[in-house]
């Protein structure tokens, strides 16, 4: 390993990586394509790494149908890499976003490795709720980690959390900042690595009283959906939102934070109905039904 020379600009950011390719990680190689870097994206199997492909190349031409490119999808494609090995995929990256499923221990491994292979590139982890601080004290560089918090689906969505950590430098999160208004997405700075940030804090609650409704019997999951969109005006009711973003990605937010799970949430879990992502979730996505509560 190599020291660490000085804290990366915005300006001299050209490779980016991003470590996953889910839900997250392949939506924010879109995104970063989209702004023009050459990016990476790997996972540890290589059919994830096809399925996350597979699903930009679903939205690049989502995105084309509508004329919101401006090029044509195969040259956003063109600058996105593959890679399986993850020596190869970090090591002469500036940036590189790890967007691991959400548990501690595996993030806290990953960037242990990370400070193996890379001297001055900043390390962001795109983590819905869990400390920036105890992620970052696996390297030994926690200056240079910070969180970037990208929304699901990232293409679609403007807001990106920056995450200071105890140790996070000034730089790193202003390199952050600069690097996220660079993909067109408005950041905000979050400067205190409270569980759940800003967003999820907010969120978190929402989702835990409507499974919590439903659980105990008090009202249809269609119901409390219809409720929000219809009176509050939301884009999508807490349990239409579960699906979209994965109800295991809630369930592992809970588990990590202590939390008791709703057992609507543990049913699911149980039946591997996971959301949209496996046909199945709240809502029945194979029948083509969909989350219908008009
Ligand atoms: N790429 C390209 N196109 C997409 C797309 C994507 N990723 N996702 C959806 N589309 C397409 C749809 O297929 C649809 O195409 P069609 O008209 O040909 O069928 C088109 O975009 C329009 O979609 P919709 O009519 O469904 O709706 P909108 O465009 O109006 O909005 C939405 C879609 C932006 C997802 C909106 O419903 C929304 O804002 N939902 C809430 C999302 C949210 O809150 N996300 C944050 C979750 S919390 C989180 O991520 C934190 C994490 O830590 C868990």
């Amino acid at each position: 390993m190599v020291a660490g020379s000085g804290t990366m600009t915005v300006e001299e950011i050209e490779r980016v990586t991003v470590l996953g390719a889910g839900n997250m990680g392949h939506g924010i190689t879109e995104v970063i394509a989209l702004a023009g870097y050459d990016v990476t994206m790997r996972d540890i199997k290589r059919e994830l790494v096809d399925d996350g492909y597979g699903s930009i190349e679903w939205s690049l031409e989502k995105l084309a149908e509508k004329g919101h490119l401006e090029e044509p999808p195969e040259a956003v494609l063109s600058r996105i890499d593959l890679e399986v090995d993850l020596e190869a995929a970090v090591v002469g990256a500036d940036l590189i976003i790890e967007a691991a499923p959400e548990r501690m221990a595996l993030k806290r491994d990953i960037f242990a490795e990370l400070d193996e292979y890379t001297d001055d590139a900043i390390l962001a982890t795109n983590t819905s709720s869990l400390s920036i601080t105890e992620i970052a004290s696996a390297t030994a560089h926690p200056e240079r980690v910070c969180g970037t918090h990208f929304f699901n689906p990232p293409v679609k969505m403007d807001l990106v959390e920056v995450i200071y950590g105890a140790g996070t430098s000034d730089e790193t999160a202003e390199t952050c900042h600069a690097f996220v208004e660079s993909l067109g997405k408005t950041p905000i700075y979050v400067r205190k690595d409270v569980n759940g940030f800003v967003v999820n804090s907010v969120l978190g609650p929402f989702g835990d009283e409507a499974g919590w409704m439903v659980s105990e019997g008090l009202y249809e999951i269609r119901e409390v959906d219809a409720a929000m969109v219809f009176q509050r005006g939301y884009p999508m009711g807490p349990f239409e939102l579960g699906d979209l973003t994965g109800i295991d990605v809630g369930y592992h937010v809970r588990k990590e934070a202590g939390k008791e799970v709703p057992p609507i949430v543990e049913e699911k879990i149980e039946a591997e109905e996971l959301g949209r992502k496996t046909g199945k979730g709240y809502y029945d996505y194979e029948s083509g039904e969909g989350a219908d509560y008009e």
